[in-house]
């Protein structure tokens, strides 16, 4: 049977300031949701937050893009953005960019990642949600995850994985995309998503298969809005075991945390942080960036879950590296690489300040 597993996510305000999300919302969202999975729309649905974005995770038989899939989910949104207006919580709508829903909602602020698939035998999903952190998070795990040997064995040593996987790379700054195969184009590969800020790994696929292993959401809403509107706080599903990599491979990428773009004000560099849904509550420095796992069994495009795999006790000295890495990053203050390089940053008053001094900036005498 062929399912699509739809995860659409938004902020429309958090509770308190942009650190979680208010159960009132959650509920509402559940309760739409129900209503859509009693009307036959969808088969199933997870409501769930990450830090202050409101997750929908949903499956059903329309496709990926379906416009009835995104108005539903864009309808939500909307549904939701009133309860957050009516108890004021920070930023209520702030990623609901157009005034109306005009068939899709990519581009229009909410992130996506959708994959169409024929369940197999036994389906498992990962679905990956982060907050106070951009797209490009997803480039260095989804690598380690599909073509790295020190983090995936079964690369190695499972004979449904040696063939490697194949990567689709968008540049989201000129809207291009490229294929790499790995294993014998990662040096090329490495060359582009090594800069994830601009290039940022949309899909990866099985290349014996052709199957789709892993779809991310790519949106930028800095570049949506051409003004700060929040980081986009991704959301990434993978597909596991058999072809795929061990559900322990998939989540071992994270055991290590890195350091990505998010954190206070969308403006520094800080440690991706493992966490139980419970605590992606990004408080410290509105951080740091927190990344979520839930994994679903599929039974029919019904949910089967979830599990919260990165409450395992086995990231609990990621978490601490993670605090300690935050230390380390804390310790520049207004400086990079803690706060980002100017291009970069989500917030700046470089325009105003440069108006307001040019006049006093005078050539440097020569030597
Ligand atoms: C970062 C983020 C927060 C806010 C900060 C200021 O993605 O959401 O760090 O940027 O709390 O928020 P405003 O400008 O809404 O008061
Ligand atoms: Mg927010
Ligand atoms: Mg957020």
């Amino acid at each position: 049977m062929k399912v699509t597993l739809s995860t659409i996510k938004a902020d429309i305000g958090g509770y308190v300031g942009h650190s979680d999300s208010h159960p009132d919302i959650l509920a509402r969202a559940r309760e739409l949701l129900g209503q859509a999975k009693g009307s036959g729309l969808l088969i199933d649905y997870h409501v769930t937050k990450c830090g202050d974005d409101l997750q929908l995770i949903m499956t059903h038989q329309q496709g990926e893009s379906s416009e009835k899939i995104h108005k539903l989910a864009w309808d939500t949104f909307v549904d939701c953005t009133e309860i957050a207006k009516k108890l004021k919580l920070h930023g209520a709508g702030q990623d609901l960019l157009a005034d109306a829903f005009s068939g899709n909602v990519r581009g229009m602020g909410p992130g996506v990642a959708e994959m169409e698939f024929e369940e197999r035998g036994a389906e498992t999903v990962i679905i990956f949600m982060a907050d106070k952190t951009s797209s490009g998070a997803w480039n260095m795990p989804l690598y380690k995850m599909f073509a790295d040997p020190f983090n995936t064995v079964g690369l190695v040593i499972a004979a449904n994985m040696h063939g490697g996987f194949a990567f689709e790379v968008h540049d989201i700054k000129e809207h291009k995309r490229v294929t790499f195969n790995a294993p014998e184009e990662i040096y090329d590969l490495l060359v582009f998503i090594g800069a994830p800020s601009r290039f940022m790994v949309k899909n990866v696929y099985h290349r014996e298969t052709g199957n789709i292993a892993a779809a991310s959401s790519t949106q930028r809403l800095a570049l949506i809005a051409g003004r700060y509107v929040g980081k986009d706080d991704p959301v990434c599903i993978v597909r596991s075991q058999g072809e795929f990599p061990a559900v322990g491979e998939v989540v071992e990428p994270f055991s290590a945390p890195i350091l990505v773009e998010g954190w206070m004000r969308g403006s520094h560099q800080g440690p991706l942080m493992p966490v139980s849904v419970e605590d992606s509550t990004p408080t410290r420095f509105d951080g740091p960036p927190r990344v979520i796992a839930l994994g679903f069994q599929l039974s029919s495009g019904r949910l089967v879950g979830p599990r919260d795999l990165l409450a395992d006790k086995s990231f609990d000295l990621a978490r601490q590296e993670a605090n300690e890495m935050a230390d380390l990053m804390r310790r520049h203050g207004p400086f990079e690489p803690h706060r980002l390089p100017l291009d970069e940053m989500e917030y700046t008053t470089m325009p105003q300040v440069m108006e307001k001094v040019r006049g006093r900036f005078t050539d440097i005498p020569a030597d």
